[in-house]
């Protein structure tokens, strides 16, 4: 995971934040070992802004690339910053449910969680057989 963190702090040094001043950036590891980094890119019309995950995500699959083995997101906070709701839901599209997730802060705290424990009861697929 500690590449992954490194992947996540280079990527947020461009982040485009100047509303919130609150940089961060997000590392995907896919199952054949490529890594794919996205920062938060904000907008002045505030809703049209994008979370670091999210932009990890659509880079891979840009990259051609539609699993995620394990994420890492990373932050300047007191304490590592869990992904917002709409994330997590982003990260169960491609992710297995125990695909680990490591919530850092630039002054070295880390926190492992999973796919699953961020978003218990996801909505999936499946839930749409009964059509
Ligand atoms: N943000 C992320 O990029 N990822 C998170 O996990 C939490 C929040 C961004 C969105 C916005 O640009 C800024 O942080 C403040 O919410």
């Amino acid at each position: 995971m500690d590449d992954l963190i490194a992947a996540a702090a280079a990527v947020r040094e461009n982040a485009h934040a100047p509303y919130s001043g609150f940089r961060v950036g997000a590392a995907i590891r896919t199952p054949d070992g490529r890594v794919f980094a996205g920062c938060n890119v904000e907008n002045v019309a505030y809703p049209e802004g994008t979370c670091a995950e999210a932009g990890a995500i659509a880079a891979m699959v840009a990259g051609g690339a539609t699993r995620i083995a394990a994420i890492a997101v990373i932050a300047d906070s007191p304490a590592p910053v869990p992904p917002c709701g709409g994330c997590r839901q982003k990260m169960a599209e491609f992710a297995a449910p125990d695909a680990p997730v490591r919530l850092a802060t630039t002054s070295g705290e880390a926190s492992d969680t999973t796919v699953a424990d961020l978003l218990p009861g996801a909505f999936g697929a499946g839930h749409m057989d009964a059509r």
